[in-house]
């Protein structure tokens, strides 16, 4: 048997920090699990701008096809701000995407107990808290045509599409339900059916889909209420399914309501590959956070516990996600934080690297 293969693309800002203590969780498990990863590393976003003049190289996009999953850490800097658009650091990301045809993208904001009181929200609100956004993530405005800046009639005019097909509508839908059926078996879909055709498409298709699925409880919600209930009462959802640009939306917001974007993991997939596993990018949710890159300081629980996705969705290791997630829980059950996690008075924050130390150290004693 081939050992399992991962593509790591640290990128920008902290992205390089943070993923240093990924890399010692697949020593971990290398030295005291068994399971060895081909892994090979390289550049994405600004850091590939430098070295190529282009936000992903061509060979990087053909490793990032042939490996089994790959892990992404961040991308962007203020340094890359005034570049041509084409050539921008997102674009690398944005190509990765769509290249390798990710889908359905799974952003689970799950509130950790030890943190509760982080959330900006009353902790009654958000305590416990545990739901899974579905966004679909290969077209729709991010993607459509026509699109562009022009001249029109002596003044500029911009122009994004909103464009989705059934089919795309569809297999992103069938993620989210296949997902609901492994949860609590409840689906809201949010789009904005009252002013755009493209939202009245969405609602018939994902009707249509939920006659698959019987026993999921399926509910449509127009996407501006759907950002309402978040901050209202986020505990009424399980599985959110919804487009590329509502999702990027609702889901930086329920990611905040768990009190910290330094704790939550990602995943992109698609369509399944020869070994039947999907297609499949990691990412944490966070930016690259340049304010704080190179200092150390950066937590690396949100890349740690994607790579604990990756072990889920793409290499058949669920029981080492747990451990993985079990670890990272009782290190905060432990007291241990790092700055961005920091409210209480007197207690003094770790580096990343002590974090990451942490969760190995978590890891031993699960054994
Ligand atoms: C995200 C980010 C990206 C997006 C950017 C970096 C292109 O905000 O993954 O949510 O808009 O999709
Ligand atoms: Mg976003």
């Amino acid at each position: 048997m081939t050992n399992p293969s991962l593509l790591i693309l640290p990128g920008d800002g902290i992205g390089q920090e943070v993923m240093a203590e990924v890399r010692k969780v697949i020593d971990w498990i290398g030295a005291k699990r068994g399971v060895t990863f081909d892994v090979s590393e390289d550049l994405v976003g600004g850091a590939a701008y430098d070295k190529h003049g282009v936000p992903l190289a061509d060979e990087t996009m053909a490793k990032a096809q042939e490996v089994d999953a790959v892990l992404l850490g961040a991308v962007g800097g203020p340094q890359y701000d005034d570049l041509d658009f084409s050539v921008k650091p997102e674009r690398g990301l944005l190509r990765l995407r769509k290249e390798m045809d990710l889908f359905a993208n799974l952003r689970p904001a799950q509130c950790f107990d030890a943190l509760a009181d982080f959330s900006s929200l009353k902790k009654n609100i958000v305590s416990g808290l545990d739901i899974m956004i579905v966004r679909e993530l290969t077209s729709g405005v991010y993607f459509g045509e026509p699109r562009g800046i022009s001249e029109v009639d002596g003044q500029r005019v911009g122009v994004n599409t909103q464009r989705y097909t059934e089919e795309e509508i569809e297999r992103g839908a069938r993620a989210a339900f296949e997902l609901a059926m492994k949860r609590d078996k409840r689906l809201c879909s949010m789009e904005k059916a009252n002013v755009m055709e493209s939202g009245i498409l969405w609602r018939d298709v994902v009707t249509e889909v939920s006659k698959d699925y019987p026993e999921v409880e399926l509910s449509h919600m127009y996407a501006d209420n759907g950002a309402m209930q978040l901050v209202r009462a986020p505990k009424q959802f399980d599985v959110i399914y919804t487009d590329n640009l509502f999702g990027d939306i609702l889901s930086d917001c329920a990611a905040m309501l768990t009190g910290s974007l330094g704790m939550l993991p990602s995943a992109s997939l698609g369509a399944p590959m020869e070994n039947g596993l999907p297609k499949a990018m990691y990412e944490p949710v966070h930016g690259s956070a340049p304010d704080i890159a190179g200092e150390g300081k950066a937590n690396p629980c949100a890349c740690i516990l994607s790579f604990a996705m990756a072990l889920r969705y793409s290499f058949d290791m669920g029981e080492e996600a747990d451990r993985l997630e079990a670890a990272v829980e009782k290190v905060l059950a432990d007291g241990v934080r790092t700055g961005d996690l920091l409210n209480e008075e007197g207690v003094k924050p770790v580096s990343t690297s002590e974090m990451g130390d942490a969760v190995i150290a978590a890891l031993d004693a699960s054994l």
